[in-house]
């Protein structure tokens, strides 16, 4: 299942043994309470979210990177982690731990199913050459303005434009603008063709991607705000005439700032690897290998609560090339959106009285019992392999959304606690935030009637776990 292509390690000055290839010993769980933890609104509500790295490129259901921060210096003071350790998040989404991981001084290994949630992460996670960001980007920039200029002089004399258009559907762009996208996209695979195979080089070039992802979005007919696939309506496309230059050339300075600023903040002697990779099946990852997991999993499977394909789809077909098909699996990957079907394990509803309860009441409703079964046995394959690839006793962090199903609500938290007390993991603590801000389903009714809604996720818990000790 590894997609070597999108397998990357940034190994520059890294000096250690990576959990792919050893099994270090195992360290006593510290006996600490937990008042400093609850002393803190993890809500971040005041807090600025978009700092540096985690700003310019939008993802859905975003971690505020406040949490991953607090606990990294948390648990650095308790001596669970010392630099130096692996991180480990099944769910990457942009990479707010991957990023968070090294500058905490730690490395960090990071999946996703959505390739354009791993060019993401590894555009934020991975420091790069100021100087030599300036001078790609300067050859990059050079006579771009006129030669978009001249794509729309071209379209309204109605004279041939010569590019390869990009796999997207008809009618979600407008002309000459998708034009004038693909001009971006070939002036960027010129400089790729023309730079030598190096990390660094690679770096900048998926940074430019990253901002043509961003203003492929923006370009596009669909509408802001909102995650999954709907444009605008008809009546307002006539008037939505962009200009890809001002929001390509704003992007890239607003990403180039930012990365400038991670730069000189993070250490660089790090490693950030990156796998497009189903985390239900993570057999490349060694026994004992990590230091502490921290992640959010998605709120349920993508089709009915976040849909991170669709969202990505365009913006991975315009900036990589990748292909309509493969974008469209994204969703069928992810959890709960079966593909290749674990065995829905029934005795998960022994191992979860809350789960049990949860299905009866689904059932009883004719609700999708079936499909909260199937998210959760695909979840649970994960939580598995978790327990198998953490050294016993070190921290394993969940942060879990609660949404609603056929209008039942679905304690995740609970859920997963039982599932992991299974599993032998030990309960910590658990911490709950509010989560006003994020553009998220709010407000979707299952019935899809007109004025019928249903709050589908207010608020999520941060599960502080341990993982389960070594039997003997
Ligand atoms: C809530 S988002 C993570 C957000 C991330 N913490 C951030 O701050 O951006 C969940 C991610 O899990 C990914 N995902 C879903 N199922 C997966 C699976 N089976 N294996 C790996 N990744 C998966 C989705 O594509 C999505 O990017």
């Amino acid at each position: 299942m590894v997609n070597e292509a999108t397998a990357t390690t940034d190994t520059d000055h890294f000096a250690d043994s990576t959990p792919m290839k050893s099994g270090p010993a195992s360290r006593q769980p510290p006996q600490v309470e937990f008042p400093l933890l609850h002393c803190i609104d993890w809500s971040f509500n005041d807090a600025d979210t978009d700092e540096h790295v985690h700003g310019p490129h939008n993802y859905p259901a975003q971690m505020p990177p406040q949490i991953p921060r607090t606990l990294f210096q948390y648990f650095q003071l308790t001596g669970d982690l010392t630099r130096g350790d692996w991180v480990y998040d099944p769910f990457s989404g942009s990479g707010t731990t991957a990023v968070e991981a090294r500058l905490a001084g730690l490395n960090s290994l990071s999946h996703d199913v959505n390739p354009f949630a791993c060019e993401l992460t590894q555009a934020n996670a991975i420091p790069l050459d100021p100087s030599l960001l300036t001078v790609f980007r300067d050859r990059l920039l050079t006579g771009l303005q006129t030669e978009l200029q001249n794509v729309r002089e071209r379209h309204h004399a109605d004279a041939e434009i010569a590019v390869q258009k990009p796999a997207v559907r008809e009618g979600w762009f407008p002309y000459p603008q998708l034009y004038e996208l693909c001009k971006i996209r070939d002036r960027i695979t010129v400089l790729k063709a023309e730079t030598p195979d190096a990390p660094v080089c690679d770096g900048i070039i998926r940074l430019f991607r990253v901002a043509l992802a961003y203003t492929t979005r923006r370009v596009s007919y669909q509408r802001n705000g909102e995650f999954k696939r709907h444009r605008i309506a008809d009546a307002d496309r006539d008037d939505h005439d962009p200009d890809v230059f001002d929001i390509f050339t704003d992007q890239l300075s607003e990403t180039i700032d930012a990365l400038r600023t991670y730069t000189a903040i993070a250490p660089h002697t790090c490693t950030t690897t990156v796998l497009q990779t189903d985390s239900r099946k993570a057999e490349h990852l060694d026994p004992n290998s990590i230091d502490i997991v921290l992640t959010s999993p998605p709120y349920g499977d993508h089709a009915t609560t976040v849909a991170y394909g669709q969202y990505s789809q365009d913006p991975a077909i315009v900036a990589w090339g990748r292909d309509y098909e493969e974008m469209r699996q994204v969703d069928k990957d992810g959890l709960g959106g079966k593909n290749e079907i674990l065995e829905p394990l029934p005795t998960l509803e022994q191992w979860s009285p809350t789960l049990a309860e949860t299905l009866d009441s689904l059932r009883k409703k004719d609700g999708r019992a079936d499909d909260a079964l199937d998210f959760f046995t695909d979840f649970y394959a994960v939580l598995e392999d978790v327990a198998r690839v953490v050294k016993p006793g070190q921290p394993v962090v969940w942060v879990v959304g609660n949404r609603t199903m056929s209008r039942v609500p679905i304690p995740t938290h609970l859920i997963t606690l039982e599932l992991c007390n299974h599993l032998g993991f030990t309960h910590e603590t658990t911490l709950a935030r509010d989560i006003p801000d994020k553009t998220l389903p709010w407000e979707n009714a299952p019935e899809n009637l007109p004025g019928v809604t249903n709050e589908l996720m207010a608020s999520e818990y941060i599960l502080l776990m341990r993982a389960p000790e070594a039997t003997a």
